[in-house]
This record gives structure tokens, C-alpha cells and sequence, in this order.
């Protein structure tokens, strides 16, 4: 599909930036930025949009051949990627297969990297400036953000999602500690996987050495995040153009 994609901007996030093309399909143009801590850190990070929208466009493609349903329609071989629109749900979901990040401040009594007897799935409301707060199925259910059957089919499709990529990424040799996805409904009040999958989103490992943005977390520079996600990508297989 043309690369000439058009729309009004309705939205700019820390990410990307999202493009109304008509009442059913939006572009999101991945941005060359890169930021951490709720983006009080951000850098210029030029190529990164490109390696980001492929990573996503790659594996969206991947977990589609393993129907799951997802919102991916196309990629431009660039920046931008062509979804369906989704009425979205403000959770994070995320999945986890080490014990790492966010897991290991609530729980300090586990050490870093320790394997999960089971992957862990776990809630978090969408807010920036309440830090994504950890949040119980109870409450989502309370705000009327989804129901219980809603939250079962999130968890069983987050598991079957964990089963795909982590058996991928293993094929390649890397190993995959957590990610976060998000959801949300389709005009048919389907479930459908939404927004993005890439070193933004994952925490990649090669021999122990992270390829995702825990380098820039953990202070590299975004140069230096770019040539692990180029060095990701190749891993992956991941193709640099359409
Ligand atoms: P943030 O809002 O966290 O800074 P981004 O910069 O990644 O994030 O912005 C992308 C926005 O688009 C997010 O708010 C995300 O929830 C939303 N989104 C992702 N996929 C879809 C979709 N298919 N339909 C509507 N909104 C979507
Ligand atoms: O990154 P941090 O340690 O704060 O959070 P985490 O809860 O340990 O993150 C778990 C996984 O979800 C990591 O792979 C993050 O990259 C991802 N995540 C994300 O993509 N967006 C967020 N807002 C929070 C986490």
C-alpha cells in the first residue's frame, strides 16, 4: 500500500503520533524520540521510528498467523503503520516471565531475574501522572473498564501472546523477561490487540545483555539504543522494508 497516508492528526503521545484517515483506519507515525521515567527523560533518536514501526509491523503480523486478532493493517516500510481504529481500553496489560523492573520494587523479596513458576499477568491504569498505578481486576471492573469475562479472554489472549513471542524470540536465541500490551474493541465489540510491540514495550535479552530500551533507562544514549534495536531487528528477521 501507498506510503502517502493521510489524516488529521488527533493525537500525540510520547511514542506516536496518530492520524485519522476515515471513520475505520487511523496511521501512527512512530516517532525518532525516545524517553523513560514518564518521559521526564527524552532524546532525539533518529532511525528509531522506522526500526520500532517494523519490529511492531513483524511481530503484529506474526501473532495474526497465530490468530490472534490485532489491529495491524499495513506497514510503509518507514514510519507509520496503517491500524484499525479501536475503542480503547486505558489498561496496560503486561506479562511477565522474569522476575524484573516495576515487579521487583513491589517485591523486593525475590532476586532479579528469578523465573515465574507460571507467567505473571498484571493490570495497570494508563495515567502518566500516576505513574501507571498497579491495579486489581476488581477495580477495573468497579470503573466499568471492562467486565470479567472482558478481563479473561485479556488474560488467556495475553498468555497465548507470551507463548507465540517467547517461543519465537527462543528460536533466535533471545529470551523474552516481560511486555506490556494494550487492548480495545472493534465496532463488533471484539477484543482486538492494539498499539505497539518493540524494544519500547519488550525487555529483550541476548546472552543477558538487554537489546530494549532498559539501555536508555539505564543511561545509554539513544544512538546507542538504535543500533540495538537495528541489531534486534536483524536478529528477529525482521525486514527493513515492505
Ligand atoms: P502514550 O499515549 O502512552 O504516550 P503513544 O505515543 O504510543 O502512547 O500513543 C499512541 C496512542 O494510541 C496510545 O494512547 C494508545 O493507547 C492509542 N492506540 C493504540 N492503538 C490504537 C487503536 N488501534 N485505536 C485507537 N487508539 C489506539
Ligand atoms: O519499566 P518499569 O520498570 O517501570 O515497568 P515494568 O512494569 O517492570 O514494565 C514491564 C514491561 O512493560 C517492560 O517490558 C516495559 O518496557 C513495558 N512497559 C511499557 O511498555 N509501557 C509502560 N508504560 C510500562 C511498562
Amino acid at each position: 500500500m501507498a506510503s502517502n497516508w493521510t489524516g488529521e492528526l488527533i493525537y500525540e503521545g510520547k511514542a506516536k503520533r496518530v492520524y485519522r484517515v476515515d471513520n475505520e483506519f487511523l496511521v501512527m507515525e512512530f516517532k525518532d524520540e525516545v524517553t523513560a521515567f514518564d518521559g521526564a527523560r527524552k532524546e532525539h533518536a533518529p532511525g528509531k521510528g522506522r526500526l520500532a514501526a517494523a519490529q511492531t509491523a513483524f511481530l503484529m503480523g506474526l501473532l495474526g498467523r497465530h490468530g490472534i486478532r490485532n489491529h495491524l493493517v499495513d506497514w510503509d516500510g518507514d514510519r507509520k503503520i496503517l491500524v484499525r481504529e479501536l475503542r480503547m481500553i486505558p489498561i496496560e496489560v503486561i506479562v511477565r516471565n522474569y522476575a524484573y523492573g516495576s515487579f521487583l520494587k513491589r517485591m523486593p523479596l525475590m532476586k532479579p531475574m528469578t523465573k515465574f513458576s507460571k507467567p505473571l499477568v498484571e493490570f495497570h491504569l494508563k495515567s502518566d501522572e500516576l505513574h501507571d498505578p498497579l491495579i486489581t481486576t476488581d477495580d477495573i471492573i468497579e470503573a466499568g473498564l471492562a467486565g470479567q469475562e472482558q478481563l479473561n479472554e485479556i488474560i488467556s489472549i495475553a498468555l497465548r501472546v507470551n507463548e507465540i513471542l517467547s517461543d519465537y524470540m527462543v528460536s533466535r536465541g533471545l529470551m523474552l523477561v516481560d511486555f506490556k500490551l494494550e487492548f480495545g474493541f472493534d465496532k463488533s465489540n471484539n477484543l482486538v490487540l492494539a498499539d505497539e510491540l518493540s524494544g519500547d514495550t519488550m525487555r529483550v535479552l541476548i546472552n543477558g545483555r538487554h537489546l530494549d530500551k532498559e539501555l536508555f533507562r539505564k543511561g545509554a544514549s539513544a544512538m546507542d539504543l538504535v543500533k540495538s534495536y537495528e541489531e534486534m531487528n536483524k536478529i528477529l528477521g525482521v525486514p527493513l522494508n515492505t
